[in-house]
């Protein structure tokens, strides 16, 4: 997709061949600022700073971190490390594991002194795998959306609630939640979004919104609490989401407030869609709550950052001084809220046989 016009990936190796540069997240939407990554530690600190965010990039962020780790330390005690350290940066989305995972079976069996170009070439495979994965993903989602649209007046628009940033910027190209939003857009079907704010970092209003309108999607943010107000009045035809991790048998952990949404929508007739790549499914867990969930700081929900007049952008404190803030970062959605599966393979029942008949060949844990 683009970022100010130009068409970019949210992640790719520098000119030097071995470093690698992101987009800095936390600076959006008020600065576009691309930063460079040169040590394990700095793609630790990206994931964990979420400069990279997003189940899917956290993933292939973590896949070029191990290749930065394979230069500092090829050796078997390295690789173990690195995996470990990378693996304990966020703990919700399992497409770290995932990527750690795939990184591990490539480079194991190898000699360290193979490791570092071994490394380099799984990593662009993970992120050239998320690209065509989101891709397939949104022609499935598409025709979804073009359904919708054909069962209402000609002319009329199909409104789509999303939460939080399941878009391009939370992957390595298209977004999950948004792939379908794209592809609908593209293929001229009239839609119009409405773009949860997504508190306490506001991924939908500072994410979600820039890119919508960078590539000229109607859309509007509202705050999270206006949605189920919205699908009450009529306002909403469905429900997309992205998802962090979706267990065996369906159940869906995603940003906080998705569980209220899912909720809003189940009692007022509203479908409601969680789109996902192969690698946000954990096979080794059958019962969502058994996901771990990331609290985050307190800062987060006490402060918050904007852009004067002047351009500056600085942080504000927005609570009562004194009191104290929980931060959970996300919720689970069981299996039963959920209308159906959006995936590279097509879309199924949110089921544990929906799963197995979309990936036949996955291992259970
Ligand atoms: O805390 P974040 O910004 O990493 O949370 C992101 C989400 O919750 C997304 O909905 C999810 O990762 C799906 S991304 C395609």
């Amino acid at each position: 997709m683009k970022v100010n016009g130009r068409q970019t990936r949210t992640i790719w190796l520098g000119s030097d061949g071995w470093s690698v540069e992101i987009i800095d997240q936390a600076l959006l939407p008020h600065r576009v600022v691309i930063e460079k990554l040169t040590s394990m530690a700095a793609a630790g600190h990206a994931i964990k700073s979420m400069q990279v965010r997003g189940a899917p990039l956290i993933g292939a962020t973590a896949g070029y971190g191990m290749c930065l780790a394979m230069r500092e330390d090829p050796s078997d005690a390295g690789l173990a490390r690195a995996i470990a350290f990378l693996n304990e940066q966020r703990p919700t989305a399992v497409n770290l594991r995932w990527a750690l995972e795939v990184m591990r079976a490539t480079l194991a069996p190898l000699p360290p002194s193979q490791r570092v170009a071994a490394a380099y070439a799984q990593a662009a495979r993970i992120c050239d795998d998320d690209v065509e994965t989101c891709r397939m993903l949104g022609v499935h989602g598409r025709e979804v959306i073009r359904a919708i649209a054909a069962r209402k007046k000609p002319g009329e628009v199909v409104n789509i609630l999303t939460h939080c940033n399941a878009g391009f910027l939370a992957c390595v190209d298209w977004g999950t939640a948004t792939s379908p939003i794209y592809h609908a857009y593209d293929a001229g079907i009239k839609i119009h979004v409405w773009v949860d704010e997504t508190r306490p970092r506001n991924q939908g209003a500072s994410l979600t919104a820039f890119e919508l309108g960078g590539h000229g999607v109607p859309h509007t943010i509202i705050v999270d609490n206006a949605g189920g107000h919205y699908m009450q009045a009529g306002k909403v035809d469905v429900c997309i989401v992205g998802t962090d991790r979706v267990t065996a048998n369906g159940d869906v952990a995603n940003k906080i407030g998705t569980y209220l949404k899912a909720l809003a929508a189940h009692d007022n007739g509203v479908p409601f869609y969680v789109a996902l790549p192969h690698s946000t499914i954990d096979w080794t867990l059958d019962d969502g709550f058994k996901i771990p969930i990331e609290e985050r700081s307190a800062d987060e929900v006490l402060k918050m950052p904007g852009r004067l007049p002047d351009g500056s952008v600085v942080t504000v404190d927005i609570a009562a001084p004194g009191s104290p803030a929980a931060n959970p970062a996300f919720d689970v959605t069981p299996a039963r809220l959920v209308t159906g599966f959006i995936t590279e393979r097509g879309v199924a029942p949110a089921t544990a046989d929906g799963l197995r008949g979309l990936y036949p060949e996955a291992v259970r844990g």
